[in-house]
């Protein structure tokens, strides 16, 4: 196995290695593991991708999220982001649909919304338009490394909450549904997040945080957008060109990204799994301490 860097100061192309071969070997698994914990985003290229490659790969990593309700694929384990209406044709800009992609373009950490958080997220492309639709990703490993030390220390103890309807509601008001907003109560997370395995923090933010716990609203959102604009200040992403047979897998501790803008009336396919944040990933540690004593 190659390891090619991409971005940045993260970010890494795997070569001489495919998903069956990280399936099925631990040795290959371990590897990727490493690079995984390391680069924060891997890249691998000309992948034979079905749905259950894909699923094969993703559990070497750990539990598979189910998809949320108002999603499509739905209590599986594959997350459906398309453009392609149910009659097979490419749907209208300002159908719900195509608002949701639109939700996508903000900059974002999957699943931070959720009770249990996300580790990492593979998207396999399927269909691809000839332009635009990329991916860009930035380093909240980096983006808290560039703060000073007084801030760092200060940021460690916050604890933020996110919502899916707060993101939601950017795009376009009532976009969550009552069922969404239902089954998706706000959840609070740590400002960082800290890799037990090489100890490097990250900041754990991204457009469904919508407060911190004890701190006014009005500073708590001028708080976040200041993050997050030093996070994603020009220079500092990696934009993945999607090709077919492309998989890009990203660390959500760690990183935030947004999917990119391409003509309305070209088609797109990507096929997203999502593993859950195990206690060994760290996730013990960002729960409010009220919620750790109760635990
Ligand atoms: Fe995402």
């Amino acid at each position: 196995m190659e390891i090619v860097a991409v971005g940045p100061g993260f970010g890494a192309e795997l070569r001489g290695v495919t998903l069956s071969d990280i399936a099925a070997d631990d040795a290959a698994y371990q590897a990727v593991r490493a690079a995984f914990e390391e680069h924060s985003v891997l890249v691998f290229r000309g992948q034979q991708v079905t749905d259950d490659i894909q699923l094969a790969f993703s559990r070497r990593f750990g539990p598979l999220e189910i998809t949320k309700v108002g999603a499509l694929g739905a209590g599986g384990n594959l997350v459906i982001l398309t453009t392609i209406g149910p009659d097979g044709k490419v749907v209208p800009p300002d159908s719900r649909l195509a608002l949701r992609n639109k939700a996508n373009q903000l900059w974002h950490t999957d699943s931070t919304f959720k009770q249990i958080p996300a580790l990492a997220s593979a998207l396999s492309a399927r269909i691809i338009p000839a332009r635009g639709g990329e991916t860009e990703f930035v380093s909240t490993r980096l983006a808290f490394e560039r703060l000073d030390a007084a801030t760092q220390k200060r940021l460690e103890n916050y604890f933020v909450w996110h919502d899916y309807a707060h993101s939601r509601g950017q795009i376009a008001p009532g976009l969550a549904s009552p069922e969404e907003r239902a089954a998706l109560p706000p959840a609070c997370w740590r400002m960082v997040w800290k890799n037990p395995v090489n100890g490097r923090r990250a900041l754990y933010i991204a457009s469904h945080a919508y407060a911190i716990e004890g701190m006014e609203q009005a500073a708590a959102q001028k708080l976040l957008a200041e993050l997050t604009e030093a996070a994603t200040a020009p220079g500092t992403s990696y934009m993945h060109q999607w090709q077919s047979g492309d998989v890009v897998m990203w660390d959500n501790r760690a990183t935030m990204h947004r999917g990119r803008p391409w003509p309305a009336h070209e088609a797109r396919l990507m096929v997203r799994s999502t593993i859950e944040a195990t206690d060994a990933d760290g996730v013990a540690s960002m729960r409010p301490p009220s919620r750790q004593a109760a635990e």
